[in-house]
């Protein structure tokens, strides 16, 4: 999408355009059709970007809700902007903790996922982006929430910007190469690793979001790392620098709960041992975040295997930090007897689990061919260096 193109559907005839590929999508028409019955009278070029926008829109209410039908889109930006969610929790601590800033620099703005969500608590920002397609795209996001007054986005290498007059740094780099492929090198991260961390060191407080797998030896001593998962999926960590930070070097947070953990510094290592009545398997924000022995503590447990995060105990102790299983089974590995197992117990449905296992677990499913109308957990680990598969049942 041209900026011309994207430009043409903010006038009265890309609206009306616009509304009417909504309304052609929504009535279950396909490219083919919608595109026939715009062309009667919408231009070919109004009609490929009304239609294209109008898809974004509908994939973008997973991430942005009902705003998703107010707010536009480029591929890139939805696919990389944060959503309401996580950005509403990172907006809170600006707005908050410890202390609130008033004014603060977007440095990688994208559509506005994070800078919406920033002005929406009451904070000035100032949004910048490299790409002007991104920033036209930003702008109309801003106008279409009627956030106008307290956002302002310009076209600017971060690089190559200032910080100075902001109470506070946000960054949330490009972390996808232009043909959609991840970037797992923060130093390969744009703006540069580098740039990045002397922004948001250049005020009072900052915030810089990266992927979930950052290597913890990457993350400045002097930061708060926060991994944030959504309903058990680990969205970003966010690393917190300045009058941010709350003392706590790493944490964990859920949403949509908000339950954060931090860690327990009169704790060592997790002991290990065998398995016991239940098995607890932690958030990946936890795991991430190197907080599985506060879990093991809060449920009194232990390892299976030091180096695996399953936690197993003989209490059922309620935490939102990690699913309970009870254990049922304890199996050394072997497709045989695992199919015998689950035959036995009229298992059809199985949900497999796996960490430190090397089974492929499609080709599990197929080898195992169950047909009854039971449903089981199957998980599958290692203890030592022998491979086991533990049958579980779901707690509700
Ligand atoms: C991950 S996206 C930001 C998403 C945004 N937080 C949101 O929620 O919508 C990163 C953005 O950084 C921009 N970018 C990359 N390098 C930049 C640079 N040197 N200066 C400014 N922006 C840059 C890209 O164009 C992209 O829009």
């Amino acid at each position: 999408m041209e900026t011309d193109a994207f430009h043409a559907l903010l006038t009265p005839d890309g609206r009306r355009a616009l509304s009417h590929a909504e309304e052609l999508l929504a009535s279950g028409a396909d490219r083919v059709a919608a595109t026939a019955a715009m062309r009667r009278s919408h231009s070919a070029e109004l009609t490929a970007s009304a239609l294209t926008q109008a898809r974004l829109r509908e994939r973008a209410v997973d991430k942005f809700g009902a705003d998703a039908k107010l707010m536009y889109f480029t591929p890139h930006g939805l696919e990389q902007a944060t959503r309401t969610i996580v950005a509403t929790l990172r907006a809170e601590r600006f707005s908050s903790y410890p202390q609130a800033v008033d004014n603060v620099i977007d440095v990688c703005c994208g559509i506005g996922g994070d800078l919406v969500a920033l002005a929406r608590r009451g904070l000035t920002v100032e949004g910048v982006d490299l790409d002007p397609l991104t920033v036209a795209v930003a702008r109309a996001n801003v106008a279409a929430l009627g956030l106008q007054d307290l956002a302002k986005v310009t076209v600017a290498d971060a690089a190559e910007s200032g910080v100075a007059g902001h109470d506070a740094v946000f960054a949330d780099p490009a972390r996808r190469r232009s043909g959609g492929e991840r970037i797992f090198d923060p130093h390969a991260y744009s703006p540069s690793w580098s740039t990045v961390l002397r922004l948001v060191s250049g005020a009072r407080a900052g915030c810089v979001k990266v992927a979930p797998g950052i290597p913890h030896e990457l993350i400045p001593a002097r930061a708060e790392a926060e991994w944030v998962s959504h309903r058990g999926e680990v969205k970003e960590a966010a690393l917190w620098f300045g009058e941010f930070t709350s003392g706590a070097a790493r944490r964990a947070t859920l949403l949509p709960s908000g339950e954060t953990l931090t860690p327990d510094p009169s704790l060592g290592p997790p002991p290990d041992g065998p398995p016991g009545k239940y098995l607890y398997e932690p958030d990946g924000a936890v795991i991430r975040a190197h907080l599985v022995a506060e879990v093991a503590a809060a449920v009194n447990g232990w390892l299976l295997d030091p180096r695996v995060a399953y936690i197993t105990s003989n209490e059922l102790i309620g935490t939102p930090f990690a699913t309970a299983y009870e254990i049922e089974e304890v199996l050394p590995f072997s497709l045989k007897k695992l199919r015998a197992v689950l035959r036995h117990r009229g298992v059809g449905t199985v949900t497999v689990k796996k960490r430190g296992s090397a089974v492929d677990v499609e080709k599990l499913r197929k080898d195992l061919k169950l047909d009854g109308d039971r449903s089981a957990v199957v998980v599958l680990t290692r203890i030592g260096i022998k491979p086991y598969a533990i049958l579980c049942n779901h707690l509700r």
